[in-house]
């Protein structure tokens, strides 16, 4: 049976890709810390016969017993919310974290492939983005952490590639939402479902007319999936390239789920990207891939799963604690 090694599995896009690796047949070794992620995303594989989780923080040393085929490299903070407040882990679990996976794919002879975002862009002075842009980041900047983080994560990888022949594939993931994501980690999409369930004002942040464009889940796994089988080692974005604003994209949210309540203007944070929109040619061309489900559709299936929350994790004001985690 082929093996896989998923980090970041209880996150968002780790637990989807635990789901589509068993769907696929493989045997899957999810590995997470918890720092972001939650136990709940894989309860439902707990006694799945082809599923073992490994409970660790992968920049520690990472061992692994027996063969492995497939690394996929998902463990890191990723909301603006998680990682202003572990900015050092953010930059370990990029630099550190991916220093010992890319070591388990060399000892193992598997091909990794590493998670990107396009956050490696920063605020960019080109629309949409193509792989070729090398990026406008604000390197000593609060969000500095996480894209300078990634950036690191690229070139290691390809150092890896180069020097050691590693077999590596790198994905540039653009806003990619559905159910399994956090009420409470700053993104657009939670944070505007949970307001409206609360009956709360949305808020917008700014005039509202910088622009999104949002991935559901499926197609990002379906594009992650091919990537990964590819030949290509050199960077590919996936994400849906239909931008909107996200006044309207609050106006939509207003819509469907028929809140009652009104959008609220607030001051733009530091360094937030005014537009952001993939160029998605080379995917189409390499991997055969576009996005297939559209927002309305995303949208529906993501506000049924935050709907099915209880009470109580509706109302939980405090975000993640990581005081635990905070001396690591
Ligand atoms: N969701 C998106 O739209 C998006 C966009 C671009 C890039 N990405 C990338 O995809 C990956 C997953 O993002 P997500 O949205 O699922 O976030 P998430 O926070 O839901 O999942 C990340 C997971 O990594 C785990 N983790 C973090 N540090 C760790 C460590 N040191 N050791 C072990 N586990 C650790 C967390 O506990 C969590 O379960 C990240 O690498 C992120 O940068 C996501």
């Amino acid at each position: 049976m082929k093996k896989v090694l998923i980090t970041g599995a209880a996150g968002f896009l780790g637990s989807h890709l635990c789901d589509k690796f068993l769907n696929e047949g493989f045997y899957v070794i999810g590995m997470d810390n918890f720092i972001t992620g939650d136990k709940k995303n894989l309860k439902h594989l707990e006694n799945h016969p082809h599923f073992e989780f490994i409970e660790h923080d992968v920049t520690k040393f990472v061992e692994i017993k027996g063969h492995l085929d497939y690394i996929l490299h998902f463990a890191s903070p990723a909301s603006p919310i998680d990682y202003l407040k572990i900015p050092i882990q953010t930059l370990k679990v990029g630099s550190l974290g991916t220093h010992n996976l890319l070591g388990v794919a060399k000892a193992k002879n598997a091909r990794i492939l590493i998670a990107s975002t396009s956050e490696v862009y920063g605020d960019p002075l080109v629309h949409p983005q193509s792989e070729d842009y090398y990026g406008n980041v604000n390197t000593i900047g609060p969000r500095g952490v996480y894209d300078e983080a990634k950036r690191f994560q690229e070139s290691l990888t390809m150092a890896y590639h180069r020097f050691h022949g590693l077999e590596t594939r790198i994905v540039r993931i653009f806003n990619t939402y559905g159910p399994r994501m956090r009420l409470n980690d700053g993104r657009v999409i939670p944070a505007f479902m949970g307001q409206a369930l609360r009956g709360e004002d949305l808020t917008v942040f700014g005039d509202g007319l910088q622009t999104r464009s949002f991935c559901y889940v499926d197609d990002q796994v379906k594009g992650i999936y091919r990537l990964l089988m590819s030949n290509y080692v050199y960077p590919v974005n996936i994400g849906n390239p239909h931008e909107i604003t996200i006044k309207s994209f609050a106006e939509e949210i207003i819509r469907l789920t028929g809140t009652k309540t009104k959008i609220v203007y607030k001051e733009l944070p530091v360094n937030d990207p005014l537009q952001r929109q993939p160029d998605i040619s080379l995917a189409k061309k390499l991997l055969h891939w576009e996005p297939k489900i559209g927002r309305e559709e995303g949208m529906k299936k993501t506000f049924d799963f935050f709907k099915s929350l209880s009470k109580e994790e509706l109302y939980k004001s405090e975000h993640k604690d990581f005081s635990r985690y905070i001396n690591n």
